[in-house]
């Protein structure tokens, strides 16, 4: 349930119960703001509405990682932020950290999907920016290891939900001829990896946003995609054991170190300004030069600095 009071400014003069009676309102049913105030009119309150100038922004994965990055960071430059998650303890604590409602979806429910854009609209209000950090993610195997089911859960998460959230919040957009849309793919997309299903479910992620972004370019929606490199979250570091998690990527990196959680929502919240108002059908690479050095390798790797 979204507690729509915090988009706006409810007093109810005369008595306290007045205001008891419209936050439990706020809690108890899914009415909306006029259904509320009209109630209270009735009772002879005097209730004043005012809606929020801030912006709304969805963070769908935005309870751990990179996407809770996102939130404190959109919440820190005065968007209203909506954490939505599979895992509600972590959306709930986010959101209570910064101020935000919290959401627990799973986004492979595809009817899911539908209700939370269609409750955001309705409860929070017009929502400006999406953002999908969500991601299912898989071990590393040889291509005669991978399974079809593997790939059906990887895809469901990364590619079908991904095309399911754009067009459930699209919707709106599309009609209201303003939005923005940021899907995170990876730097797998410019390489290649021993993780087929992810990788594959990633280069998804980038034709899909291109091809959104032509087809409600003229609606003025912008749909970009995010591409981090390998970032220090939560679930990497808690997976020491893993050399891939341990190995400094300092002789493969034209910088010489991981990306960080909030490096990467800077380009996150960069798209989904309107800063980037010129900016659709990208995807932006964020790996600290990861990439780009990719070559070097065959030259004995990325060169320490040297003063000229
Ligand atoms: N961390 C990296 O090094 C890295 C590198 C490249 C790309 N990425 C991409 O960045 C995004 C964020 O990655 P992260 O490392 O922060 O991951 P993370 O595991 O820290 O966070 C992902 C979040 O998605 C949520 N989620 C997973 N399945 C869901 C579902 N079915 N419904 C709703 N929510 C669901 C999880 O609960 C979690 O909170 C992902 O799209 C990932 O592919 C990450």
């Amino acid at each position: 349930m979204i507690n729509h009071f915090s988009q706006i400014d409810v007093r109810a003069s005369g008595s306290r119960r007045g205001f008891l009676f419209l936050m439990e309102q706020a809690h108890s049913v899914r009415a909306d703001t006029r259904c509320v105030t009209q109630q209270a009119c009735r009772k002879g309150w005097k209730v004043d509405v005012k809606a929020t100038d801030k912006r709304i922004g969805v963070v769908v994965g935005g309870g751990n990682g990179i996407g809770a990055a996102c939130c404190r960071l959109m919440a820190e430059r005065g968007w209203k932020v909506v954490v939505a998650d599979l895992d509600e303890g972590s959306a709930k604590a986010v959101s209570e950290e910064i101020g935000a409602h919290a959401c627990a979806v799973d986004i492979r429910d595809h009817d899911a999907v539908e209700r939370l854009a269609a409750d955001i609209e309705s409860d929070v209000g017009p929502v400006h920016a999406l953002v999908v950090a969500a991601a299912a993610f898989q071990d590393r195997c040889t291509a005669f290891e991978a399974t079809t089911d593997q790939f059906r859960n990887v895809f469901a998460v990364n590619s079908e939900a991904v095309f399911a959230l754009d067009r459930a919040f699209g919707k709106a957009m599309v009609r209201r001829r303003s939005g923005s849309i940021v899907n995170m793919a990876s730097a797998v997309v410019y390489g290649s990896s021993p993780v087929h299903a992810y990788g594959a479910s990633k280069a998804a992620v980038v034709s899909l946003t291109r091809t959104l972004a032509v087809e409600w370019g003229r609606a003025g929606v912008r749909v970009n995609s995010v591409s981090p490199g390998s970032t220090l979250v939560e679930r990497q570091l808690t997976r020491k054991s893993d050399p891939r998690f341990t190995t400094d990527p300092i002789g493969t990196s034209a910088l010489g170190r991981k990306v960080l959680p909030r490096e990467v929502a800077e380009g996150v919240e960069f798209l989904a300004s309107d800063r980037a108002s010129a900016i659709t059908g990208i995807d932006l690479l964020i790996d600290g030069g990861f990439v780009p050095a990719s070559m070097w390798g065959f030259y004995g790797g990325v060169p320490a600095a040297e003063d000229p």
